[in-house]
């Protein structure tokens, strides 16, 4: 006989953010841009860059303890570990193993890596719901971190993606629910890789031959992120609204029945058209872009941090997550709070 799986929630939240803030004034007086400009065009007032010597994993560590924390749970009661970043400190291996070593240290419990981007999050909330509804695990660790600063062009020229992004990490904790109707209600995932070359990075890459020179350090354009910016905008609008609307559909349920979006932070006018379009009011969400900047896969975790925090996600409430990026990929989860 079918037995009826079990769900998922999320049962703790937490953030690490570096102390260092950039604000657009600071960026004013190394690229030719302006602080009205940054505002008016993304909404983004500062933003958060490491000092030397931090490392992602050391982020997504402080933002991991925690949420276990706020879960009420050890490092000894991981059973599995998600990392979604595009920015890891090393080539190989991920920052997964990096946080499998220090906060559970003799524990050899799985540690997998996620490269989506934006939607990084959500790809690996899917992953971790679908051990937990299967019954693999009881508790996964999910970070989403990164360290943009130190990879973009801060030169005059690199005033087109280097004022948009931060660094930072998110953490939640995930684990069964025994209530009926409470956690993850469904995960819509999607991709597009017809225009990855609308954003994204294109070194150090394994294709060029041979990838770096022994002795020489090559920085060229091709290391530095570059983006299509109206094009990628348009995308983000069109893909959110349908993959909000596609995650309610599956579900039985109307986008007005969403009591709160935590929505990626890239763009605040990405953001209201895409609210405007589903008729969502504007008090239904909350934005961390004026503060942080787009820290891509930290970005949904943080949202979060600073929803609960904030006492906005109540217990039942249908809480919607929607992320659009690199790749292309988005995606959205409906969840049920508790
Ligand atoms: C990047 C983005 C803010 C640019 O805004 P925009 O209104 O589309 O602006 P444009 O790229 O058309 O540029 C307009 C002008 O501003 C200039 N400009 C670009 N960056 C600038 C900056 N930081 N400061 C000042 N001027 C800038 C451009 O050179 C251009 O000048 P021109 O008209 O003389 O050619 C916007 O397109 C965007 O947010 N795109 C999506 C970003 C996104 O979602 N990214 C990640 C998904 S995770």
């Amino acid at each position: 006989m079918l037995q009826t799986l079990r769900r998922s929630r999320i049962s703790g939240v937490g953030k690490f953010l570096p102390p260092r803030i950039v604000k657009n004034q600071d960026l004013e007086k190394l690229m030719n841009t302006s602080d009205e400009w940054i505002k008016q065009r993304t909404g983004i007032e500062e933003r958060r860059w490491i000092e030397p010597g931090m490392t992602n994993a050391a982020m997504g560590h402080e933002a991991a303890v925690q949420a276990l924390k706020d879960a009420q749970k050890t490092p000894e009661d991981i059973d599995a570990i998600i990392y979604a970043t595009l920015s890891p400190d090393h080539f190989f291996p991920g920052c997964g193993v990096m946080i499998q070593k220090s906060l559970c240290p003799g524990k050899t419990v799985p540690a997998l890596d996620i490269k989506n981007q934006c939607s990084g999050f959500l790809y690996a909330l899917s992953v971790a719901d679908a051990w937990i509804k299967s019954g693999i695990y009881n508790c996964v660790l999910i970070v989403g971190g990164e360290i943009h600063s130190t990879g973009l062009d801060q030169s005059p020229e690199g005033r087109d993606i280097g004022v948009l992004f931060g660094d930072g990490a998110g953490a939640v904790i995930v684990e069964p629910t025994d209530k009926t109707g409470d956690g993850i209600l469904v995960t819509k995932l999607h991709s597009e890789g017809e225009h990855l070359e609308k954003l994204w990075c294109h070194g150090p890459s394994s294709s060029d031959f041979p990838r770096l020179i022994k002795g020489s350090q090559v920085i060229g354009e091709s290391y530095f992120p570059s983006m299509d910016g109206r094009f990628v905008f348009k995308n983000a609008v069109t893909r959110m609204c349908e993959v909000m609307v596609e995650s309610c559909q599956s579900i039985g349920v109307k986008v007005k029945d969403i009591d709160f979006v935590v929505a990626h932070q890239a763009n605040l006018r990405i953001n209201s058209m895409v609210l405007e379009q589903l008729e969502v009011p504007a008090h239904k969400t909350l934005n961390t872009l004026q503060k942080y900047g787009n820290t891509t896969a930290a970005t949904l975790p943080i949202g979060l941090q600073e929803a609960k925090e904030g006492g906005l996600l109540k217990p039942g409430q249908l809480v919607a997550m929607v992320a659009f990026g690199s790749g292309f990929t988005w995606g959205a989860t409906l969840i049920r709070w508790s």
